[in-house]
């Protein structure tokens, strides 16, 4: 029929939780992974720090101040003071176990590396998911825009799914490190992206996921681009 043809020519489009749905909620809170799940996301993206005390937490910025009622570097904190901060709607930083603990294998999940010296034990704790809990090892994927840690996360582990962010227009450079690390994806800024940029970077083997779309108008443009996923703080929106 018609419209299964059509359907046919459709091409998926990956609905990415933009630190959950940070549209909805206060972002890589509990909270708003939730609301990513319910909105019925196809992967949540997280951004995360490793801490003085070891733990991998889930947050964007390298200081507290601009969304709890703290102050300082986040890298300087223990887990027992960091634990204390109240973030905006009363919500507290989460560990990367937490937040692997709600997700349950039930959508993918992209860690952002943030920071420094956080591939080795998000690497360890993914693969404890992997091994202990049931999780899908390609229901993981990597991204950083610290192309070291992308290294050293592919020297740790042949297997994991890793997507290289970029956010100029410099697509050759990203599009050879990603051939470097065997990547998955390259991710770049949507306001650097043309139709034949997209084409050229699926062309040399890799996916497209771009960052970070919320506008009706924005989303149609890189529907029309072709590109294979976006990450959105409204993932209700993407129909
Ligand atoms: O991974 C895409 C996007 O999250 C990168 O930018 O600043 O939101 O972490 P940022
Ligand atoms: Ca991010």
């Amino acid at each position: 029929t018609l419209l299964s043809s059509c359907e046919m020519d459709k091409k998926e489009l990956l609905v990415i939780g933009h630190r959950g749905a940070m549209g909805y909620e206060t972002e890589n809170t509990l909270a708003s992974i939730q609301k990513a799940l319910d909105l019925g996301v196809d992967m949540i993206e997280i951004d995360v720090f490793k801490i003085k005390s070891g733990e991998i937490m889930v947050f964007h910025d390298q200081t507290l101040d601009r969304i709890s009622n703290a102050p300082g570097n986040i890298e300087e904190y223990y887990i027992g003071d960091l634990k204390q901060v109240i973030l905006d709607g009363n919500h507290r930083i989460p560990t990367l176990q937490e937040v692997l603990k709600l997700i349950d294998n039930k959508v993918a999940l992209n860690i952002e590396l943030k920071g420094t010296n956080t591939a080795d034990r998000v690497n360890f704790i993914t693969n404890y998911y992997a091994e202990k809990h049931g999780w899908s090892s390609e229901n993981f994927v990597i991204s950083s825009f610290n192309w070291d840690e992308l290294k050293y996360t592919r020297e740790l582990n042949p297997d994991r799914a890793i997507a290289v962010l970029t956010e100029d227009e410099a697509f050759d450079e990203a599009i050879a490190m990603a051939k470097e690390l065997n990547a998955v994806a390259v991710n770049p800024w949507f306001k650097t992206l043309t139709a034949e940029k997209v084409k050229q970077i699926q062309n040399e083997g890799f996916k497209v996921y771009t960052y970070t779309v919320n506008e009706p108008e924005d989303l149609q443009q890189m529907l029309d681009f072709g590109v294979d996923g976006v990450f959105t703080n409204y993932p209700d929106r993407v129909q």
